[in-house]
């Protein structure tokens, strides 16, 4: 077996909707600014008791359906989040327990918003090594529970909601490559500083902090060398990409990347005008509206990308 290969995708998004008409009775905002910054509209809001297992599980029963595969079936399980329900066990187990799987290896992966490229990453070594026939890979964020809803500068950018892949051992194409990267350097520029201890957070607070230009900047120049990187690794030329599904982040930084690969926005699933940034959730949230609505065909040339916290960053290039 040479590849890893989609098989299935699934998506959650939480019943309530914050347009930036609502959120300008919150905070010193307003829509016109939300969206020419930005181009987002409106985002979803995890129930008061929904968690991150919560969405994970429905996004995870939906990929799994698609893909015709029952969770006992899977021999690896990855969920990247930045906002688990619990310190420990990881959100990875707690969502295993809920699909009634046994003994297959279950793990958080922590990288923000690029946590679900590293997952997938992570994924398809384990299966191109044949450690693994049949993994979930899911991105799933309560972001709303780390922002301070009186800081405009972060709360009208961010959403909750959760995405999931299913992969498989094939002698088709296939996952045909993944990028990760990091620079801890620049983890000032974004961040949460809290750190639990004593029974309670200590060094700062529970919030989400940002410098919005640098991380913007470093966005649009890790983005473009990632996306590079993919296309020079697999010397394909950039008119072979079909779809790009980016990090919904903001729409300034996915023309960007959309420009350098010289794709019209027809060809860039976006969702970040209805969704905000949904963090480790929005590639895969983005991949299965793509998906679902007919739009990602098989036999299709995909880029994923994303960046993130840390700075994180890293892309995917697949044949759907
Ligand atoms: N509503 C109204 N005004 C606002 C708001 C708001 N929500 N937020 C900031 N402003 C004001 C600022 O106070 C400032 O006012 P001033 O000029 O009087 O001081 C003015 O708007 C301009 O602020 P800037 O920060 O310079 O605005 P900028 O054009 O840089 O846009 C933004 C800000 C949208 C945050 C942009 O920098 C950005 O998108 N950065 C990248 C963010 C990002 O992608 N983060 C996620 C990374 S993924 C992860 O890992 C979580």
């Amino acid at each position: 077996m040479k590849y890893s290969r989609i098989i299935g995708t699934g998506s959650y998004l939480p019943d309530r909707i914050v347009t930036n008409a609502e959120l300008e009775t919150w905070v010193d905002t307003n829509d016109a600014w939300i969206v020419e910054r930005t181009g987002i509209h409106a985002r979803h809001l995890a129930a008061e008791g929904e968690g991150t297992c919560d969405m994970a599980l429905q996004a995870a029963k939906r990929a799994l359906e698609m893909a015709a595969c029952s969770a006992q079936d899977l021999d690896l399980i990855i969920l990247a989040t930045t906002t688990p329900d619990q310190i420990y066990p990881s959100t990875a187990c707690l969502l295993q327990s809920r699909l009634d799987n046994h003994g297959a290896p279950a793990f958080d992966v922590q990288a923000v918003c690029s946590g679900f490229l590293y997952a997938f990453s992570i994924a398809d070594k384990f299966i191109k090594t044949g450690a693994a026939k049949r993994a979930l890979v899911v991105g799933a964020e309560t972001y709303s529970r780390i922002l301070n809803w009186q800081d405009r500068n972060t709360c009208v950018l961010f959403g909750d909601g959760a995405g999931a892949v299913v992969l498989e051992a094939s002698d088709e194409p296939g996952v045909l490559s993944t990028h990760i990267h990091a620079e801890g350097s620049f983890n000032h520029l974004l961040y949460v500083p809290g750190t639990v201890a004593q029974g309670q957070i200590q060094n700062g607070d529970g919030f989400t902090k940002m410098h919005g230009q640098e991380v913007f900047k470093f966005a649009i120049s890790a983005l473009s060398s990632v996306v590079e990187e993919a296309l020079v690794t697999n010397q394909l030329d950039k008119s072979k990409i079909d779809w790009l599904v980016p990090h919904q982040a903001n729409i300034r930084i996915i023309n960007a990347t959309a420009k350098k690969l010289k794709l019209p926005m027809e060809k860039v699933i976006v969702t970040v005008t209805e969704q905000g940034n949904t963090s480790a959730a929005s590639v895969p949230l983005a991949l299965d509206a793509g998906v679902r609505d007919g739009r990602i065909q098989r036999g299709q040339t995909l880029i994923l990308e994303a960046i993130g916290g840390g700075f994180t960053w890293g892309a995917a290039l697949v044949k759907y």
